[in-house]
């Protein structure tokens, strides 16, 4: 691709918060809302927000862009439904970042060096009543490991320090994290560009553990190839169609200073960490730049941005998972109200093999983070919590279908873990498999009369053996059904109606 060809407007996350407005997915405040006040807002919504003037400097701030799997899908340009097939998709159709000059790229319309940054200027807000203080939780990280060329992007948290100081979480286990320490047992730094203002492709790719260039996974997940651009100060590539780029280096002092505390994913605060310090080189923009923040730990988990992004994730992994197991599952979903990959359900056939179930839950307790998986039969909507509950209560019986394991890798920030780092699984087997012959076992529905008229009696629908009621008034065009009851008691009347297996309505012998 050439510079000319460039659109970097595209993939621009103004765009996409323009288009989630137009399907009504953007709740929007015109009105001036003081830095303090974001948070409570975003998470009493079930909608983007996009604040048109958010603290004194009237930043523009956009939140919630990810924070359910329709808008999720509306940004990966497909149904709600086909979410994780584009998904699987786009990983069998891998792109690549490419350089363009700064000239070209749109976040270097302004460029802050010096004297001139000072994030104090910046949308920092506090999101939790107990944070240590405000921070920015929309951060991409983008850096080079400096010992090999690697390219990693996670995301990571930036808690405001100062006018040019940041710190960020590199407490839990990343590849992030692994760098800095290496870089710091050489006594080096490690340059960092954090781009804030990201379309959530960028988030699938910084929240994705896969081998490769992680610069080209952000473009896989895109499906376009992604225009990157050099750190005016620290050299290190960005998105160029970002809308802010913070650039800077980690020092060469290691873990040193307090970070936190955060409201975490997982539901609930999380200690603060001696963590590395954060020294900001450059802040460049666009010249409209649109700031983000991104609701990260909160009560209503499915608000959560991360949710529907890790529900997407997990979905994906439980298919390859159950594929490798020669299973094919009539419907997945992972539930966004928990953190990462923890809860899902399966639907099997109701034809599938005795122990299918059973294979299901055995093969899925291998995956990191997995602990409660529930098999239900395909009649039943995974996604629909009100139908797995019955199926819950019609089909599992504790003391047949109920799979418990214990001694499996547990997640580091899960409140369950055993001393020795463990967590136990559970497998729900809430499936009966083919309903059988008898009614009894069938799941009532609204009728659905054809009113295709074939014969002009009940006596002679009924020749053609036993009926529903229904199936009687198909075979009468009947779109009312009273006028067959009167015809059914004339039958009656007469001897010749009795009742089939399933109470259908027949015509006795000696009719014939
Ligand atoms: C909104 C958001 C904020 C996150 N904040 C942090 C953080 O502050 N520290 C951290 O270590 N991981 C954080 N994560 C998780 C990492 O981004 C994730 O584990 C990533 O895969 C790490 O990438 P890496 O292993 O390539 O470095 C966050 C994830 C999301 C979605």
């Amino acid at each position: 691709m050439t510079t000319r060809d460039l659109d970097t407007d595209r993939f621009r996350l103004r765009r996409l918060v323009a288009q989630l407005a137009e399907l009504g997915e953007v709740e929007v405040h015109d009105e001036p809302v003081a830095l303090a006040d974001l948070s409570a807002v975003i998470e009493a919504s079930d909608k983007a927000v996009l604040f048109r003037k958010a603290g004194p400097e009237q930043a523009e701030v956009v939140a919630g862009v990810m924070g359910s799997r329709r808008r999720v899908a509306i940004a990966l340009g497909v149904e709600e439904k086909d979410t994780v097939r584009e998904y699987e998709r786009r990983l069998a159709n891998p792109q690549q970042h490419f350089e363009v000059p700064s000239s070209d790229a749109p976040v270097h319309q302004v460029v802050l060096t010096g004297d001139d940054i000072d994030l104090t200027r910046l949308p920092f807000h506090l999101q939790h009543d107990l944070d240590g203080g405000p921070y920015i939780s929309s951060a991409i990280d983008f850096s080079v490991d400096p010992a090999n060329g690697r390219h990693n992007v996670g995301c990571r948290r930036l808690m405001l320090r100062g006018r040019r100081h940041l710190t960020t979480n590199l407490t839990a286990p990343s590849d992030l994290k692994l760098t800095y320490r290496a870089c710091v047992e050489r006594g080096d730094r490690l340059p960092i560009s954090f781009a804030v203002g990201s379309h959530p492709t960028s988030y699938l790719a910084a929240t994705s553990r896969r081998p490769g260039d992680e610069f080209d996974l952000l473009a896989t997940f895109r499906g376009a190839p992604v225009p990157m651009v050099r750190g005016v100060t620290n050299g290190v590539p960005a998105p160029a169609d970002a809308e802010m780029i913070i650039e800077g280096y980690l020092d060469e002092l290691g873990y040193r200073d307090l970070d936190g505390p955060y409201g975490e994913f997982w539901g609930f605060y999380g200690a603060a960490h001696i963590d590395p310090v954060f020294h900001v080189t450059a802040i460049t923009m666009r010249g409209d730049v649109l700031h983000q923040s991104v609701l990260h730990g909160c009560r209503d988990m499915t608000r959560m941005e991360f949710s529907p992004m890790g529900s997407l994730h997990t979905e994906a992994a439980v298919y390859a998972a159950l594929r490798a197991a020669r299973i094919s599952p009539a419907a997945v979903h992972a539930s966004d109200a928990v953190a990462t990959a923890q809860h899902v359900r399966v639907a099997i056939s109701q034809d599938a093999a005795p122990g299918q179930a059973r294979s299901v839950i055995s093969a899925l307790f291998a995956l990191p983070g997995m602990k409660h998986v529930v098999v239900v039969d395909s009649d039943i909507d995974v996604r629909n919590d009100a139908e797995v509950e019955w199926a819950l209560s019609t089909r599992f019986r504790a003391d047949r279908d109920l799979v418990v394991a214990a001694g499996f890798p547990g997640f580091y920030s899960d409140p369950t873990v055993a001393g020795d780092g463990t967590v136990a699984k559970v497998g729900i087997d809430a499936t009966a498999g083919a309903p059988g012959d008898s009614m009894e076992n069938w799941r009532p529905a609204p009728p659905r009369v054809s009113r295709e008229r074939r014969v002009g009696s009940v006596r002679e629908a009924l020749r053609d053996g036993p009926m529903y009621f229904r199936q009687i008034m198909d075979a009468l065009g009947s779109d009312d059904g009273r006028e067959i009851v009167l015809q059914l008691d004339e039958l009656r009347a007469e001897g010749r109606l009795t009742r089939g297996p399933n109470w259908q309505w027949e015509l006795t012998e000696k009719e014939g």
